[in-house]
This record gives C-alpha cells, sequence and structure tokens, in this order.
C-alpha cells in the first residue's frame, strides 16, 4: 500500500519512512526540502535498499497533491511538513499560519475528494503548556498556547476534530510528539539542523564534534532535583513506529469517521543534566557547558502518560535514552567523516 509521508525528508518524516517500508508499506515522499536536505534520499536508499518515489513540491498546493493522491493510488497520508521554529514563530507568525494550517486544509480536503480516508497528524506536546498534572494525559485542559508554532498545532488538532465532528468520510488522529531524539542505528540518516540548533541533543552533538562552543543550560534554578527542566525523551525510531502502529489502527478501524488523539512519549522524564552526563558516559570526554537564564518560553517539566496509547493501539516505546543518544552521536560522528 502506497502511504503519502509529507515532510518525508526531515528528520521525523525519514525515520518514519524507514518504520513504513520495514512494515511493508511503499512510502511516498512530498518534501519542498525548504528544511531538508536532499542526501537524506540517499541515506534512505542504504537502509531500504531503494530510493523512495519522491516529490520536490509544496503540500499547500493543491494540485500538486491532487495529482499525487491520485496518481500513486495512495491508501494514506502521514503529514509532517511544517515549520517548527518556536522563535521563528514569534517574529513571522503569518507565515507560521499560512504553511502549516493551509498544508493541512489543502491535504484533508484533497483527501476527502479522493476518497481516501486515513490521516495522521504530527502534534506537538507543546499543546499542554505547563501541563497542571503529571505526567500529562491526552485529556488535560489545552490552555492558550505559548507560541505560534504551538497555536498551529492546536488549531491543527481542532480541524480535525470538526471534520469528525461533521461526520465527513475521514479517519484521522493526532500524535502529540514529546521530544524526539536520536538517529537511525545505521547512521545513514537522523536530524539535520538548520544553522545553529535549537534543540538540546544536537546541540550537544555539536558541541562535542568542536562545531560549536559551550553548550549553555537554560536555568539551573527551576524548582526539579537538579535544578533544570525534565523532558520525556524519546527515541526518534520508537516516534517513528508509533505512526506505524498508528496508521494500521486508522485503516482497520470499522467506520468512515474516526478522530482521536495520542501521546508519542516514553513516560520517563529527564533532567537537561542527566542528559549531559548520559552523553558524557558515552563519548568518553567532558562536554563543554555552562549555566545561563531561563529561555523564554521554557516550561519547567513535561513528561507524557502513555497509557492510553498502550491500550488502545498497544504501542510503547522499546529503546532507551541512552540509545538515543548513542545513536544521535554516532549519526553526529558519521557527519564529520562525510556521512
Ligand atoms: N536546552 C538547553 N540548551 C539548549 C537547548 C535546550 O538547556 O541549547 C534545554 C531547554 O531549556 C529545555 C530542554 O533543553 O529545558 C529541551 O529543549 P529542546 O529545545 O530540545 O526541546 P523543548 O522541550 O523546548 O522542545 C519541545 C519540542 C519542540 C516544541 C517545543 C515547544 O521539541 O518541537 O517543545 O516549546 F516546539
Amino acid at each position: 500500500m502506497n502511504i503519502l509521508v509529507t515532510g518525508g525528508a526531515g528528520f521525523i518524516g525519514s525515520h518514519t519512512v524507514v518504520a513504513l517500508s520495514t512494515a511493508g508499506f511503499n512510502p511516498v515522499i512530498l518534501d519542498d526540502f525548504s528544511n531538508s536536505e536532499i542526501r537524506t534520499l540517499k541515506g534512505l536508499e542504504k537502509i531500504m535498499g531503494y530510493i523512495p518515489r519522491y516529490y520536490a513540491e509544496n503540500c499547500c498546493d493543491a494540485q500538486v497533491v491532487r495529482r499525487i493522491l491520485k496518481e500513486e493510488q495512495i491508501s494514506g497520508v502521514i503529514h509532517f511538513a511544517a515549520f517548527k521554529s518556536v522563535g521563528e514563530s514569534m517574529q513571522e507568525p503569518l507565515k507560521y499560519y499560512d504553511n502549516n494550517l493551509n498544508s493541512l486544509i489543502v491535504l484533508t480536503r484533497s483527501m476527502m475528494e479522493c476518497e481516501i480516508s486515513n490521516l495522521i497528524f504530527s502534534s506537538s506536546a507543546t499543546v499542554y503548556g505547563q501541563a497542571a498534572a503529571l505526567p500529562a494525559t491526552e485529556d488535560a485542559p489545552i490552555p492558550v498556547a505559548m507560541s505560534v508554532y504551538g497555536n498551529t498545532k492546536q488549531i491543527g488538532e481542532e480541524i480535525l476534530r470538526d471534520i469528525a465532528l461533521a461526520e465527513k468520510s475521514l479517519k484521522s488522529t493526532s500524535l502529540r510528539y514529546f521530544n524526539p531524539i536520536g538517529a537511525h542505528p545505521s547512521a545513514y540518516i537522523g536530524e539535520l539542523p538548520l544553522g545553529v540548533p535549537n534543540n538540546l541533543v544536537p546541540y550537544i552533538t555539536q558541541t562535542a564534534a568542536g562545531l560549536r562552543p559551550a553548550l549553555t543550560v537554560f536555568g539551573d534554578d527551576y524548582p526539579t532535583p537538579d535544578g533544570t527542566c525534565l523532558r520525556d525523551f524519546i527515541h526518534v525510531m520508537d516516534l517513528a513506529e508509533a505512526h506505524v502502529v498508528a496508521l494500521q489502527y486508522l485503516m482497520n478501524y470499522p467506520s468512515n469517521t474516526f478522530y482521536d488523539v495520542f501521546n508519542i512519549g516514553t513516560g520517563k522524564a529527564n533532567s537537561v543534566l542527566e542528559i549531559i552526563r548520559t552523553f558524557e558516559n558515552i563519548s568518553g570526554k567532558p562536554l563543554q557547558y555552562r549555566f545561563g537564564d531561563r529561555r523564554s518560553g521554557d516550561v519547567t517539566s513535561l513528561y507524557a502518560d502513555v497509557s492510553k496509547i498502550e491500550k488502545h493501539l498497544g504501542w510503547t516505546a522499546q529503546r532507551t535514552m541512552r540509545e538515543a543518544l548513542e545513536d544521535a552521536w554516532r549519526w553526529q560522528q558519521s557527519l564529520a567523516t562525510g556521512g
């Protein structure tokens, strides 16, 4: 079965392409390469044995999307393509609303026109803000978004919920990702941040590789055991496999209309300092870091209640935080030697 993966050359998208292929699906990539690199396709070829079919186009273009859905006889869509920089979203709100919401509207409308039913939407744990109760459950209240980026995820979820409330023929699910890290264990694909990384683990690996000066740990005075923030770090391959399980669930669901939302995390909380210590242990050398001010918009602590996805989809994360850091480090080192 052919599955369209928008943003399939990106970090989570490319790993999901591998997981789909392993599960016997035939992934088709739609990616405009605005925040991804064509060399990811070569990495996919090394892992999968072939370059997946791909379209270097934008998924806000309805004509393009309809053509691909028909020509490729698509059975389901996993929608990753979106802008994702929290900081940039505050500077360029319309860029984010335009791209992240229009792509979803174009996709859902085109899918319904083409009578294609199964859609998985990339949402984010950022919709919880600082959840009042931890671990965060899917029915926790959703506060006003802390960023434009986060708001595009909240609105995206609402769009899909409202389509289901109107009993349209579309089965969809939103997956709320916690903190994806790591890389494929082959080190043929991984995260390729543009410029200075915003996220912790790529900054750590680039610092250890000598590409960045010291890491700044944003805040050491949080009300946590060691004063640094707590997050739920999940291996990107676990996250990728969750998409395959969710897709199979949608395909087997015995109705034309469905919507639900699931957390994708490990259920475990690790502090920023725990990540640094584990990474130092893996790399065998001290990491250069210093403590700085808190970063605006960061929540103190966020980790997932994973019982809903375990109960309904039978999925749980299989890999450890340490394995994820080992794979991220192997990937970073492979970049230094030309991939
Ligand atoms: N951190 C540092 N130094 C850095 C980068 C991060 O100390 O250079 C800390 C952050 O302060 C935070 C933790 O590491 O405490 C994790 O930060 P990340 O940026 O890696 O991840 P976030 O939890 O901030 O990001 C998550 C998702 C994003 C989402 C964001 C919303 O990965 O997609 O929440 O705030 F947008």
